[in-house]
């Protein structure tokens, strides 16, 4: 039976969308299926241009919260947002695994007693990666399925690909949508307004040790115990840090060990760990100076939503203007084309509002200004006052935006966590995480901004780390910016410093990338660069078991053992190979049975000079590697690249298997490599 509107909001059931929507007037419900937040923030800024345009306000729900029983008894006038992401090969995030099912499964029926949705009028958006193979698989499937239950979409199924284009994908397709969706719910636009989400107002007196400076959950200041996760990271102590790469300077490899004693969490190997960031210290004064938050920015402040069911405070408050720039939202991403438009009525003088709307409104002037010119948010706020963005931030250099405190508060989004693969295992280190990450920093490109060095935000907090530890002096260039972005370790207190302690949020996020629990499976592990890393989680993990079983059997134990392969490549053997030491000694524990090939690709080449690479040792060694998976039941794991290397050594392993079975790469070959897949006998961990 329909839901009937309660009477107040004390009877409404948390888990009922429906009611919750007739409880709050809202016309417009938007689910996401988010797993590092991207969907999240597509689906409230949805909500937020709905409320701009038609003045209608929507209910943003995350789908694991509610059920979906009332979906096809939206009442007239309304209508129902998915905007869904597909994760890792075409599968959906988490937090929307039973939304998809209930739409895909006939016999889930909704509450008028059958699975159709004839009513309903609906929009859907989808976040997906063209590096994987299911490109928006999700959403694809999401769209099926309401077509299928007779619901009616809204203009067309936009699709927003996350490697290259999300920004533009979905600046490109809104417009039709809402034109569509005008039509469809009869409403009108500019019947909204640009009104505010947020109230930010300067505390005094607040207690200090009342006010988050870095913390990352609200539990973290009354030390409320809890599972420690992505909602609630835990403050790990830094155990040990130190430089993987022999010739450190130009490039870096930053090893770090994460103590998780006695905070209850656990890991395996091939898990993932998500490290919380911090800002580089010289783009957070940039951006205090060019708000005119610089003389204040240790005032306590708070702040509270306006509409707490459209925008949740991101953070935890009471905070301060530096702790906000520092800790909690991204202020080094490229901002979109929307937030420049929107900030540009706050300019210090005509010009720089003619200049910073023109990088908003004009897709070319945006890509070649602020995307070829990496220009974080406080750089093009300064390049579009005309200051000088390669001289260090200062009172003088920098013009004043009076941008609105609760307007960055909205539109920048929150700070995310960076996720890297374990590259111990749990057996060997059972109270440290640790990390290998290679730091990213590369040039700017383009003719029209001044070309300076670009940091990775995550890689270079792990340097820095580094660097702090070990009371190393951070470089500064001529005019004064620093090398390595900097690190604060001089704030009050901070989730990140106790006493002399450098610490760094963290939390486990569990994989699928797993050894086969029997020791007599081949393991063949493909992982050059930093793709290395849970390979050696996973060579611990067997010495740790090679150990116990020498201890019980004696020396012979490991005699029927599968072979463990691991084929690595780096640029030269005295440059930038990985754990180098440690590798002989793994290979003395196992007896044998473990094999290393490694691929040098700026030291050792082919007669004609061609590099050689781990696809191409595969192929060396493709008697091995069918015998390893065709006769011995194998396993197969790469790690690393997503873009050219996963592809290239899978076309390889195609081909091998394609030759063994008598066949070609392209049919025997490629149906091996599926139902391998299949099987979780060929597992992926790849990034690009
Ligand atoms: P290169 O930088 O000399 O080209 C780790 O980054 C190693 O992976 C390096 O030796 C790098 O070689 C190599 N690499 C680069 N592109 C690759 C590809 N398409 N396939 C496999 N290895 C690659």
């Amino acid at each position: 039976a329909p839901t009937t509107a309660p009477r107040s909001a004390d009877d409404v059931n948390p888990r009922d969308f429906l009611q919750k929507m007739k409880a709050g007037n809202k016309r417009l419900v938007i689910f996401y299926g988010s797993q590092t937040g991207t969907a999240e923030e597509y689906a409230i800024r949805i909500a937020k241009e709905a409320k701009a345009k038609f003045g209608l306000t929507s209910l943003v729900c995350d789908p694991e919260e509610h059920d979906f029983e009332n979906l096809d008894s939206l009442p007239e006038g309304s209508a129902a947002i998915f905007v869904m992401a597909s994760y890792g090969e075409g599968e959906p995030t988490d937090n929307a695994v039973t939304l998809l099912s209930n739409l895909r499964d006939d016999s889930f029926d909704f509450s008028q007693g059958s699975h159709a949705l004839s009513g309903l009028k609906y929009v859907i958006f989808g976040l997906g990666n063209r590096t994987y193979e299911h490109y928006n698989l999700v959403a694809r499937q999401t769209d099926e399925a309401l077509q299928a239950a007779s619901a009616t979409r809204i203009g067309e199924r936009g699709e927003g690909d996350d490697d290259k284009s999300m920004e533009e994908d979905y600046l490109e397709w809104k417009d039709g949508m809402w034109e569509a969706f005008s039509k469809a719910l009869d409403v009108e636009e500019g019947q909204g307004g640009d009104s505010a989400d947020f109230a930010v107002t300067e505390l005094s007196g607040h207690p200090e040790e009342k006010v988050y400076l870095g913390e990352l959950s609200a539990r973290a200041l009354t030390k409320t115990k809890g599972i420690h996760d992505v909602k609630n990271p835990y403050a790990a102590p830094i155990a040990v840090t130190r430089e993987l790469f022999q010739q450190g300077g130009a490039r870096n490899c930053t090893h770090v060990e994460f103590n998780i004693e006695g905070s209850g969490m656990t890991y395996q190997h091939g898990d993932h760990v998500g490290v919380w960031p911090t800002n580089a210290e010289v783009e957070v004064t940039r951006l205090l100076l060019a708000l005119g938050l610089y003389d204040k920015k240790d005032q306590v402040i708070g702040i509270e939503s306006l509409d707490p069911a459209l925008a949740k405070v991101p953070f935890p408050v009471p905070t301060t203007y530096a702790t906000v720039f520092r800790h909690y939202i991204d202020i080094s991403c490229l901002s979109s084309r929307q937030i420049l438009n929107s900030f540009s009525k706050y300019a210090p003088n005509p010009q720089a509002e003619a200049s910073l709307k023109e990088l908003g409104s004009n897709k070319d002037k945006y890509a070649e200004v602020v995307a070829a010119g990496c220009l974080k948010i406080g750089e093009v706020l300064q390049f579009a006052a005309g200051n000088d963005i390669t001289a260090a931030p200062t009172p003088e250099n920098t013009s004043v935006w009076s941008i609105p405190f609760d307007a960055i508060v909205s539109a920048i989004p929150r700070l995310q966590p960076r996720y890297y693969s374990i590259s111990s295992s749990p057996k060997l280190h059972p109270n440290t995480i640790h990390v290998t990450c290679v730091t990213l920093k590369y040039n700017s490109e383009g003719e029209k901004v001044p070309q300076r060095a670009v940091f990775g935000v995550g890689s270079n907090f792990l340097l820095s780390i580094k660097h702090a530890i070990n009371n190393e002096t951070i470089g500064f260039t001529d005019n004064g910016l620093p090398i390595v972005p900097t690190y604060t370790i001089d704030g009050p207190r901070g989730a990140y410093r106790a006493e002399t302690i450098l610490k760094a949020p963290v939390h486990v996020r569990r994989s699928t990338f797993r050894l086969p629990t029997n020791p007599k499976s081949p393991v063949i592990m493909i992982g050059p660069g930093t793709g290395v890393a849970p390979f050696r989680g996973f060579i611990q993990e067997r010495v740790a078991l090679a150990r116990r079983t020498i201890e019980k059997n004696g020396p012979d134990a490991l005699a029927d053992w599968g072979r463990l392969t691991l084929f690595y490549g780096c640029r030269k053997s005295t440059e930038d190979f990985l754990y180098a030491e440690e590798w002989p000694q793994y290979q003395e524990e196992l007896k044998g049975k473990f094999t290393m090939h490694n691929a040098f690709s700026r030291e050792k080449f082919r007669p004609d000079g061609s590099k050689i690479y781990v696809q191409d040792l595969i192929w060396d060694d493709r008697e091995n590697i069918a015998d390893g998976i065709l006769n011995g039941k194998g396993y197969v794991y790469i790690c690393g690249d997503a873009k050219n290397m996963s592809k290239a050594v899978e076309d390889t392993l195609a081909k091998i298997l394609g030759e063994a079975k008598g066949g070609s790469a392209e049919v025997e070959g490629a149906a091996e490599l599926k139902m391998l897949k299949e099987r979780s006998r060929l597992l992926l961990d790849v990034w690009s």
